[in-house]
């Protein structure tokens, strides 16, 4: 039964050992897990870690400049910052097969990345968040056992050609232990604390074919929601809560105008595993503050909805 100090004490000394005077490279997605290796990679051994952030324009809103403010600026690490959101968003034009759009952002990912790592001299190890269950996970994966539902891209896909060593200092922790590590580390409490985000991330939660202007209104939205979670104190009740891209017309009077607008949808689900789920009961009044706040703040959304599926059969995301 270690401390979160001493597992830290320890992935240092381990880590310093792999690696030597050599460079690292981390793929950092400012989900916990990544982060929570930056922040340890940083503190054991400095200047050798070279992070890149791929900001594929999908992520919720401010979430880049979020990852650069932590990383950065506060805590010093160096972080390359890709902007490529007009690379996934071309490449996703006309798609609307949701495991095809996974597929064209995880190797687009893959792809950016990869441009990004070969600009970059002297790497010779490549770090990456891989926890416990991740492990399990492939592992079952490999001998069959899983049945693989969908292709989770952040989950084992080192690019074939890159010929680096793995650095996987949470290889051996479980989700509760990476979030106390990174709180020891001194990572915002926000920041480890805060709902899992798809890699796909907007991607799968526009329906079907993504669009700049999709993922711009639903950005707000989705922001509009989780501030709204946090004021009544409602976000760490729910395991998940994101808004949704409906892609349909739906009318709204405004004067005497009849207008035809797009719907977004809310879900909130109370999980232990993620493998099942219930759909969270928020208050009514909250769901009113939240559904006003985006048809009277946000042009074109004309309706709001509230999802009341549980999981089976429905699944957590809409994709
Ligand atoms: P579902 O929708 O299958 O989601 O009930 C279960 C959990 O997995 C997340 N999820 C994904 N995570 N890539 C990811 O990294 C994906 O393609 C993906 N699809 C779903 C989902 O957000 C939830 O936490």
């Amino acid at each position: 039964n270690w401390t979160p100090a001493q597992i830290i004490e320890d992935q240092i000394e381990r880590v310093r050992a792999q690696v030597g005077d050599r460079h690292v490279l981390l793929g950092l997605s400012g989900g916990v897990d990544s982060s929570v290796v930056a922040a340890l990679l940083h503190k054991a051994i400095g200047d050798q870690l070279t992070c890149v952030f791929v900001d594929n324009g999908l992520l919720r809103k401010a979430e880049g400049d979020q990852v650069m403010e932590t990383f950065a600026r506060h805590m010093g690490v160096r972080v390359i910052r890709v902007d490529a959101e007009d690379q996934f968003l071309s490449r996703l034009e006309g798609e609307s097969d949701p495991e095809a759009k996974r597929k064209i952002i995880g190797n687009t990912f893959i792809d950016v990345f990869d441009a990004e790592a070969a600009k970059i001299e002297g790497v010779d190890f490549l770090a990456q968040g891989t926890i416990y269950p991740d492990v399990i996970e492939s592992a079952a994966a490999k001998t069959g056992k899983a049945h693989v539902i969908k292709s989770h891209h952040n989950v084992g896909g080192l690019p074939e050609t890159m010929k680096l060593k793995l650095v996987e200092p949470l290889r051996e922790l479980f989700k509760d232990e990476v979030r106390k590590l990174g709180v020891e580390l001194g990572l915002p409490y926000d920041m480890v604390y805060r709902h899992p985000f798809p890699g796909p991330g907007l991607g799968v939660r526009i329906l079907g074919e993504v669009k700049k202007e999709y993922a711009d209104i639903l950005r707000e939205a989705d922001a509009i929601f989780i501030e709204e979670l946090h004021k009544a104190d409602w976000y760490h009740k729910t395991s998940q809560a994101f808004a949704v891209f409906l892609p349909v017309r739906s009318v709204g009077v405004v004067g005497d105008a009849r207008r035809y607008e797009w719907v977004i949808a809310l879900r909130a689900v109370e999980t232990i595993d993620f493998m099942t789920a219930r759909w969270a009961h928020l208050p009514y009044e909250l769901l009113e503050t939240v559904s006003n706040r985006i048809i009277n703040e946000l042009s074109g959304v004309s309706r709001v909805t509230y999802d009341v599926s549980s999981k089976p059969p429905a699944t957590i995301e809409w994709e």
